[in-house]
């Protein structure tokens, strides 16, 4: 299995021995893109990758590489201290250079695993946040570690254990789970953009070009019946209201 590590932390002290405890779980290979050693510029906010195309960003070279490896993994460990209640902004940078994922989701089977450290607040609610983020990627399942790190002498490794040996064993198994109901709804929102009569030029040619206009979810998930016409019902919906 091939594991890439996106760190958005940067040092190397809770955040990473949080995640080296989690490598020491798995069996793979595993590549780490450091975004503290990324030099990423911030994101400018031209909307060149929503409009006309992630090529089109004028910070490509830096963010494609990552993209790939994105692409080529088996699965994801992204990481983050809290700050301010929030990512680091790090990771901020990295989501917003890469927000086009959720007009063009693709990563309808990889799973992933969030790790969260913090001295004692905010864990859980930036947990969900990069979990929300990665959803709306198409991650197909995403387990997450928020972990306080702060007056403590020692991680809570039970819980890291725990939680990676599910996730290593479900990165295995190669199993794909059914989406969440949300997730078929944000899948219906944007192939209704992608199909309506002005539509974003760069979504509409990922979605034709995909074929995923054609579907009710990717058809690398199996959809249920219920889920199968949910999804019809909710496109219909959509489709009057957007
Ligand atoms: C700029 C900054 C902001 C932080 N904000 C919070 C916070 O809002 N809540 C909290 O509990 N800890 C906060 N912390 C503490 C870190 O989240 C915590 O020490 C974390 O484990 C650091 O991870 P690292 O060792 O990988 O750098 C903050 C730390 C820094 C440097």
């Amino acid at each position: 299995m091939k594991y890439l590590i996106i760190n958005g932390s940067p040092r190397k002290k809770n955040t990473w021995a949080i995640v080296k405890r989690i490598k020491d779980n798995l069996n793979g290979d595993f590549e780490e893109v450091n975004l503290s050693k990324s030099d990423i510029p911030l994101c400018n906010g031209c909307q060149n990758c929503f409009m006309k195309g992630e090529e089109y960003c004028p910070h490509k070279d830096y963010i494609m590489p990552i993209v790939e490896k994105l692409r080529d993994c088996d699965a994801i460990i992204i990481a983050a201290p809290v700050y301010a209640m929030n990512v680091s902004a790090l990771l901020k940078n990295f989501f917003d250079h890469t927000a086009y994922f959720y007009h063009r989701p693709e990563f309808f089977t990889k799973k992933a695993i969030v790790v969260v450290s913090t001295a004692g607040a905010g864990q859980k609610k930036v947990a969900n946040y990069i979990d929300e983020t990665l959803r709306h990627w198409g991650v197909n399942k995403v387990y997450k570690l928020p972990i306080a790190c702060g007056g403590k002498d020692s991680l809570e490794t039970d819980k890291i254990d725990k939680v990676s040996e599910k996730f290593r064993r479900d990165v295995e198994s190669g199993k794909i789970h059914s989406p969440k109901w949300s997730d078929i709804i944000f899948f219906d929102v944007w192939k209704v953009m992608a199909l309506s009569d002005d539509p974003i030029p760069a979504d509409k040619k990922y979605w034709d070009d995909t074929g995923l206009v054609n579907h009710d979810f990717s058809p690398e998930v199996k959809l249920g019946f219920v889920k199968k016409i949910f999804s019809k019902i909710m496109f219909g919906f959509l489709k009057r209201v957007i």
